[in-house]
């Protein structure tokens, strides 16, 4: 047995500590692919990323706005960043593309709650890119709004968040769904960066 599927059945762990065992290689690749194309080079490099971000949280809304999730996760709605990323986009004198809105029925929850886990943990690692963003003369009031942390710190709005991830229910034989939501999330903001940064 490897060790995901032995912590897993431990049950010593939540939910997202499982999520984070099945998805590290995964956020390390990606990292790299990230890293590698030097978003933070020039502005126009970094408005690419922000093309990313915000292919990455349309797709994210209709989870966002699902109720079942909303029931699930106090305060899901105020969580979405879509917002603040079109803002920045705007700062650095960039287009916000419409969006095609695709009709859609019922999200299904466990996939969903894999997708939220991957676009919340993205705001912990976003510290760093802050930091990377200054060089650019960028900060949380200008062109990198989608990074600053919540206002009661980084830590507790992910704390708050893991608490109900981990608290949700979520029959046993879904559960294998929320692992695959978080990796299809991880490879959809792969695919985009591949095809914005080429
Ligand atoms: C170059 C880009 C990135 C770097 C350097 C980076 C770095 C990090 C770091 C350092 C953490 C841990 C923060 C902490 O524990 O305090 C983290 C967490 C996380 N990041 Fe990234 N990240 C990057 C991009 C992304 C992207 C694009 C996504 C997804 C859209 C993502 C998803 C996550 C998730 C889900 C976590 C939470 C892991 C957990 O504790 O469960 N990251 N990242």
């Amino acid at each position: 047995m490897d060790v995901e599927a032995l912590v897993s059945k431990s049950g010593l762990i939540g939910r997202a500590g499982r999520l984070k065992a099945a998805t590290q290689a995964t956020h390390e690749r990606l990292d790299r692919t990230i890293l590698r194309r030097q978003p933070f080079a020039s502005r126009e490099a970094y408005g690419r990323l922000l093309d990313v971000q915000l292919r990455f949280h349309r797709e994210l809304a209709l989870f966002y706005r699902d109720p079942a999730l909303r029931a699930l996760i106090p305060g899901l709605e105020s969580r979405q960043r879509f917002d603040l990323i079109a803002r920045d986009r705007l700062d650095l004198g960039l287009g916000v593309p419409p969006a095609e809105d695709a009709a859609h029925g019922p999200v299904d929850v466990a996939t969903g709650l894999g997708w939220l886990y991957v676009a919340e943990g993205s705001s912990l690692g976003a510290a760093f890119l802050l930091k990377e963003a200054a060089t650019l003369g960028l900060s949380e009031t200008f062109g990198a709004r989608h990074l600053a942390a919540a206002p009661e710190g980084r830590g507790r709005h992910w704390k708050t968040f893991v608490a109900a991830l981990d608290a949700a229910d979520v029959a046993a034989e879904d559960e294998h769904r929320v692992v695959a939501g978080a990796r299809d999330a991880f490879r959809s903001v792969h695919r985009h960066v591949v095809d914005l940064f080429g």
